[in-house]
């Protein structure tokens, strides 16, 4: 986002797309990467369900539950000064109709100080959409391919291929229609989110939606190579933290076996006016 506000608001997300401003998001579930992303400016960030793979050691996101989020969600809050945090309604808090929805959402804005709400789902999500919008509550949708229905949807696949790009489009203007501030399209070819962009008056996220999307979203840990086994194909690593923890875990189990560290300099002495604290190496 070029204008760069004290916090970012979803009227900021609004005039982004308009004055064709890209949007950056990433995912985040603890005080530390909020904090650090927040100093990098990145624009939102999404308290993903994805927690469920990254956080808690689950194959999907569908054990995930409000109650694992609630916590997560609080940590990211209080690491932000600028950033719009998004907290990600799981898999069975929204989907039986508007009412549950509104409640998951009260318990996210009350419970953890989000800014706003994502869900799942396009023309079948609108009447959930709408409630929560109704109440005050931005809402950023999601469509294309949407994780919670990984089983339904046989699997990682591209959606929106061929003549299927008809319905993400009708599932996009749903949640236009339902009041979302911006929508989520998640791998899908990047001539249908081309067009969709062009379409919708609220921003494209793009995860695999390719270059022509108003911003994108990644899951911080396939981004920083911090994620073990394979990675989507159009996540960019710009890092490889995984090798950087596996080196310095390394070392420091060497010091300790061969009595390197604690040396003098990690030690204290009974100096009364020495200080317990010491400034980080950077
Ligand atoms: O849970 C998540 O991280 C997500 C993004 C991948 C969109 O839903």
């Amino acid at each position: 986002m070029a204008e760069a506000p004290k916090r970012v608001r979803i009227r900021h997300f609004q005039s982004a797309k308009q004055q064709g401003i890209k949007i950056t998001g990433l995912t985040s579930y603890d005080v530390l990467t909020a904090q650090i992303f927040d100093e990098a400016g990145i624009d939102f960030l999404l308290v993903g369900d994805s927690a469920g793979n990254t956080v808690l050691g689950y194959d999907t996101t569908l054990p995930v539950t409000l109650d694992d989020l609630i916590p997560l969600t609080r940590g990211v809050v209080h690491g932000v000064k600028r950033a719009l945090v998004v907290a990600d309604m799981p898999f069975g808090s929204y989907e039986t109709g508007p009412d549950e929805a509104l409640h998951t959402a009260f318990r996210f804005m009350k419970e953890t100080g989000a800014h706003a709400v994502k869900l799942e789902g396009g023309v079948r999500s609108a009447e959930q959409i709408r409630r929560i919008v109704e109440a005050g509550i931005p809402v950023m949708a999601h469509i294309g391919f949407t994780p919670q229905s990984e089983h339904g949807l046989g699997g990682h696949v591209i959606q929106g291929r061929g003549a299927a790009a008809e319905q993400l489009l009708a599932d996009a203007r749903a949640v236009e229609e339902a009041g979302a501030f911006a929508v989520v399209l998640e791998m899908i070819p990047a001539e249908v989110a081309r067009r969709i962009t062009a379409e919708v008056s609220i921003p494209t996220i793009s995860v695999g939606g390719g270059p022509h999307c108003d911003g994108q979203l990644v899951v911080w840990t396939d981004w920083a190579g911090l994620s073990s086994g394979r990675i989507p194909k159009f996540v960019k690593q710009y890092a490889n933290l995984r090798q950087v923890l596996l080196d310095a875990a390394h070392a420091f189990k060497a010091d300790v076996e061969s009595g390197a560290y604690p040396d003098e300099a990690h030690s204290y002495s009974d100096e009364t006016a020495e200080s317990a604290l010491r400034d980080r190496t950077t």
